[in-house]
């Protein structure tokens, strides 16, 4: 019988992917299109057993995870340790509809929702930031060193302006909506891979590289007040002036190059590749449902593997 069920949301990056890592602001957005499911059971056997279907992944207590299953394996095993019960068997089912590798938080989702799971099976309380702290057990293990954004984000619930190390603060917006539109290149990116590389490069030139993070840093705080006015063309400008930044920073390809060529061409008001980038998503700002549909029609034909919509509204802060 499943004692216990949780869920969270996917997420994109709207601004400040890469420069967050080194100390620079971010503003990060859930996907709620996009779910991660995780469900309880107590089980006689003490270990964790893990069960993804969708990944075709099953870990069995005493085998040696796989890489995919290794971080949320220990991210349980600290969990019931620190409620003092490493005795107990629990096996996890996970489900999850977000692409894996695309920039919209797959790890983040799914280790959040084992630990909301894991929370109600055991009849525990946790705000959203003890929620994210366990999250991140598995997050570093993913990622390597990750600025924890992703599953900020993702435990909070809401848009959020978030810097390393620091509380995340929710994100104000005017009276106007924003929609965003994602698509997905359908190509996969280890973000942990581009990460590594990006430290590389910037231990080789960190004059240049540390400039590039100013720039996206200081465009992230230009859109969280950009965000509270209203103002969707200034907000547009922010992505894609980021977007060229992140071309600099050497994390954009081919693709994402022309899915935003395609959103600009095609009315958008700002378009830039999101998340870890060399694959995963590219996020443009529409100024309505008209061309939101319109630039699915492009982009669907441009070749997007998939396309997501999200709003951004006052209701949200
Ligand atoms: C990944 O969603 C965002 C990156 O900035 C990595 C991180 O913040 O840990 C690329």
């Amino acid at each position: 019988m499943v004692s216990g069920v949780g869920t969270a949301p996917g997420k994109v990056l709207l601004i400040g992917e890469h420069a967050v890592v080194y100390g620079h602001p971010a503003i990060a957005i859930p996907l709620r299109s996009l779910t991660a499911r995780a469900e309880v059971t107590y089980t006689r056997t003490p270990g964790i057993e893990l069960v993804a279907p969708d990944m075709d992944e099953h870990l069995v207590p005493g085998e040696v995870p796989s890489p995919a299953l290794a971080p949320l394996q220990k991210l349980a095993e600290q969990f019931l340790a620190s409620f003092g019960e490493s005795g107990q068997g629990v096996r996890i089912d996970l489900h999850s509809t977000i692409p894996v590798g695309r920039g919209m938080g797959s790890g983040a989702a799914i280790s959040v929702a084992v630990t909301r799971a894991l929370c109600d099976a055991m009849g525990r309380r946790l705000n959203a930031q003890q929620i994210c702290d366990y999250a991140m057990i598995a997050e570093t293990i993913y990622h390597d060193a990750p600025s924890g954004v992703d599953p900020a984000v993702v435990a909070h619930d809401r848009p959020i302006y978030f810097v390393k190390g620091k509380e995340p603060r929710p994100v104000q917006t005017g009276p106007t909506d924003f929609h965003f539109l994602i698509a997905d290149t359908g190509m996969s990116a280890s973000t942990a891979d581009v990460v590594r590389d990006i430290r590389a490069a910037r231990e080789r030139d960190r004059a240049t590289y540390d400039s590039y993070f100013w720039e996206l840093g200081s465009l992230a705080s230009v859109a969280r007040e950009v965000l509270k006015t209203g103002s969707a063309g200034e907000l547009g400008l922010c992505m894609t002036r980021a977007h060229r930044a992140l071309q600099s920073v050497g994390v954009s390809s081919p693709q994402l190059d022309q899915f935003v060529s395609t959103a600009l061409e095609h009315g958008a008001l700002g378009a830039k590749l999101s998340g870890a980038g060399r694959g995963g998503a590219m996020i443009a700002l529409v100024e309505n449902a008209e061309d939101e549909e319109k630039l699915t029609r492009e982009l669907v034909g441009a070749g997007a593997a998939g396309i997501y919509t999200t709003t951004l509204s006052n209701d949200d802060v």
